[in-house]
Order: structure tokens, then sequence, then C-alpha cells
């Protein structure tokens, strides 16, 4: 089988490197076309930046990095430094990046890359839903073009940034209600089932020996754990057979302060899938052998 071309949106961000990296380690499964990056977990200078570390990190000089939205469509932005660190990569050790960051915009380079597609692209969407609704809303023409759109945000039942609210969605809800309205082929991978991926102390000890991408990911876990969020979708890419989906509508409350950036979920015949399970240990398992590959990098 060809590897699938994909192109992660995304804004490194912990979890963000740890799915990078483990969809770089696999280019026979996953073939990463390009990364654009947006604001998010910190602002769009670190999410790029930290694109390009993890890129160089990673021994993958020809992967592109396209910086993308510097704020929401309509709300202030709003950050998880408390979470990733003040650069978004807190502990990492990784040097600053020498790999360029393109004269593109994001969202510029999304439609470029669908436009010359010779077969459908998937995108996968780990970070706040800016970049893709301006896609979407300035191209409908290459929604087709879309194979598929992986999310990893929203939740069926509580919130980590608000009681009510997950980050991905809570950064941008007005994005979020235009890009999982339904249009666009998406399948959510919800907070409810990634946050309860916890890695144990061993896998850490595993992850020092590997490359210089190991011993980023342990040091920045050891400085401060978060859950396995992105790799998720990484994982659902690679090793679909891990996951059971449900079919699903969600509408993302956009009007309402208290609630702001919930996502309701209904549906059983919607337009939408939603990740209902995964097998957390064979998942982790395979997180730590993709990242073996890297065992013989500097
Ligand atoms: C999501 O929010 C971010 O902080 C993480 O990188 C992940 O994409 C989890 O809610
Ligand atoms: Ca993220």
């Amino acid at each position: 089988m060809e590897p699938l071309p994909v192109i992660f949106d995304c804004d490194p961000g912990k979890d963000d490197s740890l799915a990078l990296f483990v969809a770089l380690a696999l280019p026979h499964v996953i073939d990463v076309l390009g990364i654009t990056t947006v604001a998010g977990n910190v602002p769009v200078e670190h999410s790029s930046h930290n694109a390009r570390r993890i890129v160089e990190a990673a021994g993958r000089h020809d992967i592109p990095v396209y910086p993308g939205c510097a704020r929401p469509l309509l709300r202030h932005a709003v950050t998880a430094v408390d979470v990733h660190g003040t650069d978004g990569m807190g502990g990492s050790g990784l040097p600053d990046a020498e790999h360029p960051v393109e004269d593109f915009h994001a969202v510029e380079a999304l439609a470029g890359f669908l436009e010359e597609a010779s077969t459908p692209l998937t995108i996968a969407a780990i970070g706040p839903l800016t970049n893709i609704a301006l896609l979407i809303s300035l191209r409908p023409d290459l929604v087709p073009a879309i194979g598929q759109l992986v999310v990893m945000g929203g939740a069926r039942k509580g919130g980590n940034v608000t009681r009510n609210a997950e980050f991905n969605i809570f950064a941008d809800p007005h994005a979020a209600r235009i890009v999982l309205a339904g249009k666009v082929p998406a399948t959510i991978v919800p907070l409810d089932v990634t946050r309860r991926i916890l890695p144990p102390q061993e896998w850490f000890d595993a992850m020092e020996g590997y490359g210089e991408p190991g011993r980023a990911v342990a040091a920045m876990w050891r400085e401060s754990p978060v859950a396995l969020h992105d790799v998720t979708v990484t994982g659902l890419l690679a090793w679909p057979e891990l996951y059971s989906l449900e079919a699903c509508s969600v509408d993302v409350v956009w009007n309402d302060t208290g609630t702001l950036g919930r996502t309701v979920f209904s549906g059983e015949d919607g337009p939408l899938s939603v990740v209902k399970r995964v097998d957390q240990r064979r998942l982790a398992d395979r997180v730590v052998e993709a990242m073996e590959t890297y065992v013989a990098s500097p």
C-alpha cells in the first residue's frame, strides 16, 4: 500500500511534537507533505519555530513548514503556556531551528497542496481550527480534495480549559463551528478519549534512548506531563484497527460565554465520525516502537 499523504496543521505544543515525531518516523505509512502552523498553545511564531525544530531533530529537512493564522477568527487569542511552557516545548532542550520557514501562508499552502493532489489528501488538525476554517471558506471548491480531516478536539463530556470546553475548540469556536458543520468529512478524536492516555514511567525511560526526538519527549514530559492527546490522531492514521468510531453530528457553542466552545454531539447517522474507544495500551506500545526509529540518530 502507498503511504497516506497527510498535512499536519498544528500548534506545537508538547503533545503536537510527539504526534509529529511519530508521523515522521513512519514514512512507509504516513507521507507528511508539509506542516502548517497556527496560534494555539503558543503564539504562531513559537508554533512555527517549534515545527521547524521538530523536523530538524527528526532529520526530515525535506518537510516544508508554513506559518498560519496568528489569531482566532473573532475572539481574542488564548494560549496554554501553563501546560506547554512559554516557548511551547518547555524543557525539550532542542536547539533553535535552522530549517527555513516557507514564504507562503498556511492557508495558501493548504490550498496549493489540495489543488495539486492526484488523490484526496488527509489533513490532521491538532490545534485550533482557524486555518482550516479559512481554507474551506475561501476555497469551497477544494473541499472534495480533502479525503479526510482528522481533528483532535472537543469533548462529549467535560473540558480541560473550562468545565465545558476542550482547548482546541475553545481557542477558536467560530472556526470549529464552520469546520464541523458537516460539509467536510471529519473524524473527531475527543478529549474524553485522549485525556485518559497517560503513559507510565517506563515509557519515558525508553524514550531517553531514542535520539534527539526521544530525549526531547522524555525531557518535556518529565518537566510536566500532558496526556497523549495529539498523537492519538497520528495513531488513528497509522493503526486504525486500535480504534472504534461512531457516526455523529456536532454543534459548537459560539454565542454563550458560560459554555463557549462546548461541543454537543448527537445523531447516530450524522455526517461526521467520533472516536468512541482506543486501545490505549497498544497505542502507547506502538508509539514507543515508532520512536525507536530514532535510536540511531544523534
Ligand atoms: C489539545 O489542546 C492542546 O493544548 C493540545 O496540544 C491538544 O491539541 C488538548 O485539549
Ligand atoms: Ca495541539
